[in-house]
């Protein structure tokens, strides 16, 4: 990356093998995805004793499941025997204990071993240490974030900081009561691209002039290119005319009970590192969890919250799920449509920003510095 020959107008990305090298995935996934705090679940999605859900976070397989006592637990997803997967399903039930599928040591749902074939003529066999390898986790904003980590870094540092470092304080989400709220609409998208080109997309506002109709019609200052999200504080307002966070700027629902004067008619947006991003509006809260699969494919969930009295009045929630949806879409074309010149000549030295992107410089910067020990 020389920045030697740009104008000063314009600052370089990272190259393009970055986002298509197998290597440098492999590197993102040691000392990203399986260092960080990753968010997984969604809590409410375990709700009972013996619900679980599979998921990937770098190269490990993680069992996130509701125990005995009701707390949420993660572990590996590993057989202690021989290393059979215990579970293949992305999402089940068992009624008290996991059983491996191969000789059928068994575990209850604290992940002690509890069974298995001649286990009594075994009596030295300690059936916490061949119990399943325990994962770090914590519960925030409704969310199970998980972490692979022998020693966790900071969540309050890593995760709550950065809500604080993005709105001022740590109070102003807590508005939002976001581990109160429903899903409503849950929406799986599958992209075709690094999901480092996701998280640029959405650090910066400078395409949505170009790809977002919909939503700088309801957020005027869009147009300017300006991404709201890097003032500190800073909410989009709502254009005058718009009544509320929805497709064709109609009304929307009730303002969330905790959401504050200041905090009405605004749209706040936070990126969360590695693979969350936050979106808040008066009325619901839009949330993302990325799921990287390969250097060129990611895994996109994303939710729409909304109180409980909204998704269980049966309440029409698709003009607002609709404008999310379509930005998701336009975004995450756009992204697919600039995978493909990752591996091209024209991109061997990446490509340049410009000043309402600068800042994905930091980005970049917090990337190689992470890859670098
Ligand atoms: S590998 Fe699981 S019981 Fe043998
Ligand atoms: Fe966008």
């Amino acid at each position: 990356m020389t920045t030697t020959d740009l104008p000063a107008s314009l600052i370089s990305t990272l190259p393009g093998h970055y986002y298509t090298d197998p290597t440098v995935f492999a590197l993102e996934q040691a000392r990203i995805f399986e260092t960080m705090w990753f968010c997984a679940v969604r809590s409410a999605d375990l709700p009972t004793p013996g619900k679980f859900r599979k998921v990937q976070v770098g190269r490990e397989s993680v069992l996130v499941v509701r125990s005995r006592d009701g707390q949420l637990r993660a572990f590996l997803n590993i057989c202690r025997h021989r290393g059979a997967q215990i579970c293949t399903e992305d999402v089940g039930e068992v009624k008290r204990a996991f059983q491996c599928p191969y000789h059928a040591w068994t575990y209850d749902l604290e992940g002690k071993l509890i069974a298995a074939p001649n286990l009594t003529k075994m009596p030295d066999i300690d059936r916490v240490r061949y119990g399943l390898v325990p994962v770090h986790l914590r519960e925030w904003l409704g969310y199970a974030w998980v972490s692979l980590a022998a020693e966790p870094p900071s969540f309050e540092h890593d995760v709550m900081g950065t809500i604080t470092e993005r709105l001022g304080d740590l109070e102003s989400i807590d508005h939002y009561e976001l581990d109160s709220l429903t899903v409503g609409r849950r929406i799986t998208y599958d992209v075709k691209a690094n999901w480092k080109l996701i998280v640029e997309n959405f650090m910066e506002c400078y395409h949505c002039a170009t790809i977002h109709p919909e939503l700088t019609e309801v957020l005027p200052e869009f147009a300017d290119g300006y991404a709201a999200q890097f003032y500190v504080g800073h909410g989009a307002e709502f254009g005058e005319d718009v009544q509320g966070f929805t497709v064709d700027g109609s009304e929307g629902f009730d303002r969330l009970p905790g959401v504050a004067e200041d905090q009405d008619r605004r749209y706040y947006a936070i990126t969360v590192r590695p693979t969350v991003f936050v979106n808040l509006v008066p009325d619901h809260v839009i949330f993302h969890r990325m799921f990287p699969v390969s250097a060129d494919r990611t895994i996109v969930e994303c939710d729409w919250l909304y109180t409980r009295e909204v998704v269980q009045s049966g309440k029409d929630v698709s003009r607002s799920v609709e404008l999310f949806h379509r930005v998701n879409e336009q975004d995450f074309e756009a992204c697919e449509r600039t995978q493909p010149a990752m591996s091209s000549r024209a991109y061997v030295n990446g490509g340049v920003l410009v000043p309402s992107e600068h800042h994905i410089g930091e980005f970049h910067d917090w990337l190689t510095q992470r890859l670098s020990h």
